[in-house]
């Protein structure tokens, strides 16, 4: 019997990409063989539904997918495959021909079987990965679900309660990935912060476990909560030699009135507060951070707020979200909704300022030496640093390396570096 081929799509987060890996693991342990889009028979798709915007992008991808390739059976799971109203709206898609509920994604493969009259056992099935396919970083999940309930996340609901994976799990995957020369290992959870070990260790011990496998590789935080990065997390991103200098840190307004009503554990002075004790000890580290525009309620004085607080805090990078409204969140029921139109012409404005800080950020690192991974050998090479700054690579350098490179100049078009070897 010819092996059938699958392929897989996943929208969203690195947890996302993490549990789409192990996925691919199971199908491939039970005899699925991968394949391009079109050759496939069967494939996955891993959705995301944190915005409006993300589940037009899954039924989009669906009806492509089906255009492209008529005869493929399109399964559908990830976090737009938990709610009974979001999973019937994907049923009734003609494209559809199963949706497997995110809680069900691992046995997926199991149910790929049944629709074949093949039966490989419960047993049989990996909550782990190996590798990542085409890949040069590797992610790797840490916890799942959250706590915090922020009033405007639909995450929190579909993906439940926070829960950590053991320690030694985590360990020995890390050891798995790194010998199998991985460069870059990125920790990855919904609430990564809250990740608990036994006897109440946290994500600062975890790290310093991390940094101790002798390998050569780098890791990278993913998404990390404001009030998560505490003293001792700072001392260690500061002194671990394998910890990247990057934290993306969600701020999500610059208004202590939105921040309140998102029911965000912190103001902004404490948030100020947290990247200056981490500038004291990493002057040039990279801050990424989330920001939310046209949340109900917001105006034009919070926004400019925002504005205000977001040069203050200069960070290195900025990811604008225009609200969405997500049922069953708090802010749902909100009233003072923000007009589409008002609230798109404030990400424009955040956007704009966000290019003007990463510029400035990109200059600060000219004639200094940066840790490039090279992630791409297509026509140029290039990769980021340790500080999450895009780099590109003017001399030869082999892709899935770490590399010390000399910044010679910045890009403006492109906002990355022009780094030559040292
Ligand atoms: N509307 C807009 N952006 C959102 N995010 C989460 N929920 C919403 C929403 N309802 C953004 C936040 C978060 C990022 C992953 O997605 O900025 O940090």
């Amino acid at each position: 019997m010819r092996p059938m081929k699958f392929a897989i799509k996943t929208l969203g987060c690195k947890v996302n990409q993490y549990e789409a890996q192990v996925l691919r693991e199971n199908l491939s342990r039970f005899g699925y063989e991968e394949s391009a889009p079109g050759e496939a028979d069967l494939f996955v798709v891993n959705s995301c539904t944190v915005t409006a915007q993300a589940d037009v992008k899954t039924r989009r991808l669906i009806k492509k997918i089906k255009k492209d390739n008529p005869h493929v059976k399109i399964f559908v799971t990830g976090c737009a495959a938990v709610f009974d109203e979001d999973v019937e709206k994907l049923r009734s898609m003609e494209e559809v021909y199963e949706v497997v509920r995110n809680s069900d994604k691992t046995k997926l493969p199991l149910l790929v079987d049944s629709t074949r009259g093949v039966s490989h056992g419960e047993e049989e099935l990996t909550e782990e990965v190996s590798g990542f396919s085409s890949h040069t970083r590797a992610f790797l999940k840490v916890q799942d679900g959250c706590d915090q309930k922020c009033s405007y996340c639909k995450v929190n609901l579909v993906r439940g309660p926070s829960r950590s994976r053991d320690e030694k799990e985590i360990l020995s995957e890390v050891k798995r990935l790194a010998a199998g020369g991985f460069r870059e290992i990125v920790l990855t959870g919904i609430c990564l912060g809250s990740w608990k070990g036994d006897s109440g260790r946290d994500l600062s011990a975890l790290l310093c476990e991390i940094n101790g496998i002798e390998e050569d590789f780098r890791i990278r935080l993913s998404s990390i909560e404001p009030n998560h990065v505490d003293s001792r997390l700072i001392d260690e991103v500061a002194s671990l030699d394998k910890v990247c200098n990057h934290l993306h840190i969600p701020l999500q307004s610059g208004s202590d009135i939105v921040l309140e009503k998102m029911k965000r554990r912190y103001n902004t002075a404490q948030f100020q507060d947290m990247v200056t004790r981490l500038r004291e000890k990493i002057p040039l580290i990279g801050l990424t951070m989330d920001i939310i525009c046209g949340f109900p309620g917001e105006t034009e004085e919070d926004f400019y707020m925002t504005l205000e607080t977001v040069r203050r805090i200069n960070p290195s990078r900025l990811h604008v979200f225009k609200y969405s409204d997500r049922k069953g969140t708090g802010s749902f029921l909100m009233k003072d909704k923000v007009p589409s139109s008002v609230a798109k012409d404030r990400v424009s404005l955040l956007i704009k300022l966000g290019y003007d800080l990463q510029r400035k950020f990109c200059e600060s690192f000219v004639d200094k030496q940066v840790e490039v991974l090279i992630e791409d050998e297509s026509d140029t090479l290039r990769g980021y640093t340790g500080e999450y700054v895009h780099a590109r690579m003017e001399s030869a350098a082999q892709k899935g390396l770490l590399i010390q490179a000399k910044v010679k100049s910045v890009d403006k078009d492109e906002l990355c570096l022009v780094v030559g070897m040292c």
